[in-house]
């Protein structure tokens, strides 16, 4: 018992040793970065190096902030089982490859992964940094105009980060022709992911009718026309009618005296030129309905 002892304490003290001596730690200062959408899945590459072949264990960790714990997120070992976690459902471990898969992703996994590959001679750390994107709904545009002036909103929602709505007037507006009127960002608290709005008011009286459109992230909205003419409002009819009958009065004017002069012609000349008259009242008649219409 007492040799079997000693022998133990003696392979113990030699193991531990070895691992406190001859195990260079490797610890790597670069960070890889990967991207990946909300919903989709990413691989997190552990090392390149697949030269190694006396793979111990590996696993994935992410380091924890503000007095939290380090979390265990998944990993291989080839002797022990690994332990049940809330991500074991959505990862899993290629020890072969030495990667790690991570789907159904959501903006939670954002952020630093640590893996942790102990081979018989070294051990290695490796840093991964994981952004997670999605993309913004192309955004709706709603124009009200009134009173000279246009209030124009854009709303976007199902994005992440967070974004701002980036307008674009087109030509470029004179920054004193519009102001920003109401703004805001909420984060959905299932999905977690933002819903943004904004809106302008753009002043009509100060320039041309100009286009616009608004864009969240890489999602552009259509081109929505402001300040343009009123083409429905009373002061259009108005105009039109008082226009077109100042026209019509003129026209019956005009062939009135022409046609006046002409029996005056006639009755004092005789019939010599009056055929060629005519035909010039004619053509004066003409020339105003066309005007008219
Ligand atoms: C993982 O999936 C199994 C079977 O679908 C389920 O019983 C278990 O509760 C899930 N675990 C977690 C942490 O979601
Ligand atoms: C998100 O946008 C990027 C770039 O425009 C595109 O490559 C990707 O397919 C989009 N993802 C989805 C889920 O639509
Ligand atoms: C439009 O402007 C006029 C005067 O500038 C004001 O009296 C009127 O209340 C305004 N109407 C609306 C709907 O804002
Ligand atoms: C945009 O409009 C569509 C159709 O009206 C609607 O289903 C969608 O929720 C709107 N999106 C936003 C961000 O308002
Ligand atoms: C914008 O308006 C201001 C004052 O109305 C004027 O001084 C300035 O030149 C304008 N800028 C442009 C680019 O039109
Ligand atoms: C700003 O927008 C929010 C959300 O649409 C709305 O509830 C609020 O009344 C608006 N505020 C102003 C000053 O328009
Ligand atoms: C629009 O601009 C004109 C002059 O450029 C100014 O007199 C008017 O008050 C402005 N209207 C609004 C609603 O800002
Ligand atoms: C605005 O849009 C209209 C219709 O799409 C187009 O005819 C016009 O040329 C555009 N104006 C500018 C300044 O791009």
């Amino acid at each position: 018992m007492d040799v079997d002892n000693g022998m133990c304490a003696c392979w113990l003290l030699r193991y531990v040793l070895f691992f406190l001596v001859s195990l260079p730690f490797l610890q790597s200062e670069d960070v890889t970065m990967v991207i990946g959408e909300v919903g989709g899945s990413v691989t997190i590459p552990c090392t390149s190096d697949l030269q190694e072949k006396s793979l111990d264990f590996m696993y994935v960790q992410r380091p924890g902030s503000n007095g939290n714990s380090n979390r265990f997120i998944n990993g291989y070992h080839t002797k022990k089982h690994i332990e049940l976690t809330e991500y074991t459902n959505r990862t899993r471990v290629d020890h072969t490859q030495r990667t790690m898969k991570l789907w159904s992703i959501r903006p939670s996994d954002e952020g630093l992964y640590v893996c942790h590959i102990q081979y018989q001679t070294k051990i290695i750390l490796e840093n991964i940094q994981l952004k997670v994107t999605a993309n913004y709904s192309i955004p709706n545009v709603t124009v009200a105009c009134d009173n000279g002036s246009c209030l124009v909103t854009c709303s976007s929602d199902s994005g992440y980060p967070r974004r701002d709505v980036e307008w674009s007037p087109n030509p470029p507006l004179n920054q004193s022709h519009w102001r920003a009127v109401n703004s805001s960002g909420r984060r959905d608290p299932v999905t977690t992911l933002f819903s943004v709005f904004s809106s302008i008011s753009v002043n009509c009286s100060s320039g041309p009718q100009l286009n616009l459109s608004c864009a969240v992230g890489g999602a552009l909205s259509q081109e929505h026309t402001v300040c343009r003419p009123q083409t429905g409002s009373p002061d259009y009819y108005v105009i039109s009618a008082v226009v077109a009958g100042a026209v019509a009065l003129l026209c019956f004017l005009l062939i009135g005296l022409f046609v006046f002069k002409e029996r005056k012609a006639r009755t004092a000349r005789v019939n010599q030129d009056g055929e060629e008259a005519a035909r010039t009242a004619e053509r004066v008649q003409l020339t105003c309905m066309n005007t008219h219409s």
